[in-house]
């Protein structure tokens, strides 16, 4: 997990629920609401998920976007902002997103569990999805 001042409340809530249900987290900070710049935090967890040493991420901002476009910079991201269980459900099953971007300012504690559940615990579908999904990086 990672995020600014914006996302900082969500993230101990977060923090709290999903190690009670036993998941380990890795919390690259920021640890106050005190103002940060969010790609302080964001740069560290997306370097770690792209070289393959962390499996999911939970990214936090004020809106969410901040923490995604800097998350989406490495190639092995694919960072969805999700405001909704439906975005939440999509992202995995369409974009085999492995970082999820939560707005901070914008979701209440209990709309980010839920979401954060679904992002955890939905499968990618694969076929289709997996074609388009691999020409995310063929830039032309
Ligand atoms: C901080 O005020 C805010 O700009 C930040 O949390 C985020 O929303 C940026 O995208």
């Amino acid at each position: 997990m990672a995020s600014d001042h914006g996302g900082y409340a969500l993230k101990t809530f977060l923090k709290e629920k999903l190690e009670k249900a036993g998941y380990t987290i890795i919390d690259f900070g920021t640890d106050s609401e005190e103002s940060v710049d969010y790609p302080d935090m964001i740069h560290p967890l997306a370097s770690a998920i792209n070289k393959g040493e962390l499996e999911r991420g939970i990214i936090f901002c004020g809106s969410g976007n901040g923490a995604q476009m800097t998350a989406n910079k490495y190639p092995n991201v694919r960072a969805g902002l999700c405001w909704d269980v439906e975005q939440a459900k999509l992202t995995r099953q369409h974009n085999d997103a492995n970082v999820l971007s939560l707005p901070g300012r914008f979701v209440t504690f209990e709309e980010g569990w839920e979401i954060a559940d679904t992002f955890l615990n939905t499968p990618f579908e694969g076929g289709r999805h997996l074609a388009r999904v691999n020409k995310i990086n063929q830039l032309i």
